[in-house]
């Protein structure tokens, strides 16, 4: 079982008695602001997210949730390789605990060496997203519009990459 550990986290494979740490993180609006979905209303929905976790093909997927003192508080890491994806949950935003789990994931991807590039898509709005990206060293590689419809929004991305 593959574990990443830093000073105030660890980083770990998703399991289903997650469900409701993780519930609690994508059914508040704040933090789903910029997703690619809705906040989850229903449980369900966030037992599906989870069940496609728990189930991934570890050849095309390496995805952690993040759990500080024993509980979870967020996710990092690539669904589907290359793309790169985190949340955590608001009570822990400011702390620098993101870019704690960003430099032990970019880390363990480089010490594998199996791919060369990490990638992520951003709206443009998500300025912590943004900054956490760029603090560790991903550049824009384009930017294009009207590609999710969110409920009523259409949003835009901004695309980004590091080479590892
Ligand atoms: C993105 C997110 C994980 C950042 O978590 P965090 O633990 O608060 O981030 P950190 O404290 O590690 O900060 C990382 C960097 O972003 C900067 N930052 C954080 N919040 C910011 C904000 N609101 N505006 C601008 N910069 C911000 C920090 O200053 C830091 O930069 P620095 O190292 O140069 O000082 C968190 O805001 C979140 O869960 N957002 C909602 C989910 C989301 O949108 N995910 C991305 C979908 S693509």
């Amino acid at each position: 079982m593959v574990e990443l550990r830093t000073p105030r986290l660890l980083l770990r494979r998703a399991r289903m008695d997650d469900l409701a740490d993780v519930h609690a993180v994508m059914s508040d609006p704040e933090v789903m602001r910029y997703w690619s979905t809705a906040p989850h209303r229903e449980i369900d929905q966030t037992e599906r997210w989870l069940r496609s976790m728990v189930d991934a093909d570890p050849a095309g997927s390496d995805d952690f949730l993040i759990e500080r003192g024993g509980r979870v508080i967020g996710k990092l890491g690539c669904w589907q390789l290359p793309e790169i994806g985190f949340q955590l949950a608001r009570d822990q935003w400011g702390q620098g605990l993101a870019s704690e789990a960003m430099a032990v994931f970019i880390a363990r991807r480089r010490s594998i060496g199996a791919s060369s590039r990490l990638t992520a898509d951003v709206d443009p709005r998500n300025l912590a997203s943004l900054e956490l990206l760029r603090r560790h060293g991903f550049v824009e590689t384009g930017r294009v519009a009207g590609t999710w419809q969110i409920g009523d929004e259409l949003c835009d991305s901004v695309y980004l990459a590091l080479d590892l």
